[in-house]
């Protein structure tokens, strides 16, 4: 089986723990960089089961301790509407694997306000306050999604109504497809303005889904319906980061990376 053909590049780990390894070393490159060049690292990430060992990786692997958390900001790509201790929070698990066991200064987190009615508007306000600069939208430097089986990227679920948003950055969404079905999310204006995006897909339960997706963003993809092909950075890079269940390949030798547009 031959790697996917997807924009932007693709990286098949060896095996998964390889994976996670190549993107924490992507992402300290990323970090040290941003912090080098501005001073401060934007940082995006998302929930999901995904994650998870990527994340506890993150911060316990002595390899990684020069990722500069006390000069980032940890923001949520989407977030489920429950109390932020709910089992379901994805702030919850991103606290838990991670930002309790980093030095990065508690206001420099930023968990998504869910549960008030204008916590939209003001997730917004708080990253352009805290991004600063005149660009509109304001760059992230690194955001991490999932993807769903469905396709969905954050809470950017086929036919609801925050995967057609041309203005807004952050909105509320609701799909009955998704479980809550009530989120916040980051809309494609603001990730499509990050310097980079990083999807981490893996599991072979995820190789006939990202088939799909090559095979429509090959035919011009409606991005309402398969909404991962809304994914078109402005100025910024976007990686596909897979391990090799979920690139249909076997673990091995084989794995390897493309350049851009495969
Ligand atoms: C969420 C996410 C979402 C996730 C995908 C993949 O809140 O669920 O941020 O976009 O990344 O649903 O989820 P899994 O990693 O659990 O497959």
């Amino acid at each position: 089986m031959n790697v996917p053909q997807l924009p932007g590049f693709v990286h098949v780990g060896k095996t998964t723990e390889d994976l996670h390894d190549d993107l924490s070393f992507a992402l300290l490159g990323a970090a040290a960089q941003a912090v080098d060049e501005r001073g401060v690292f934007h940082l995006a990430l998302c929930g999901g089961r995904t994650p998870e060992p990527f994340y506890i990786g993150l911060c316990i692997d002595v390899r990684f301790r020069a990722i500069p958390w006390k000069q980032t900001h940890i923001w949520l790509v989407d977030e489920r509407c429950v109390p932020l201790d709910d089992a379901a929070s994805n702030f919850r698990l991103i606290r838990e694997c991670l930002v309790d066991h980093v030095p990065t200064p508690r206001r420099q987190v930023h968990p998504m306000p869910v549960l008030e009615s204008d916590g939209d508007l003001r997730y917004e306000e708080e990253l352009r306050r805290s991004i600063g600069g005149t660009e509109f939208p304001p760059r992230l430097d690194f955001v991490l999604l999932g993807m769903g089986e469905d396709g969905h990227v954050a809470s950017l679920f086929p036919d609801s109504p925050a995967v057609a948003e041309t203005r807004r950055l952050v909105v509320f969404n609701e799909s009955p497809a998704a479980q809550p079905s009530r989120r916040m999310t980051m809309t494609f204006p603001l990730l499509n303005a990050a310097r980079q995006i990083a999807i981490l897909v893996t599991g072979a339960s995820k190789a006939a889904s990202l088939r799909r997706v090559q095979e429509q963003w090959a035919n011009g993809a409606d991005p309402r319906k398969l909404p991962v092909t809304g994914l078109d950075p402005l100025d910024g890079q976007l990686g596909w980061y897979l391990d090799p269940a979920a690139a249909g390949m076997q673990e091995g030798p084989e794995a390897e990376a493309v350049p851009d547009g495969g």
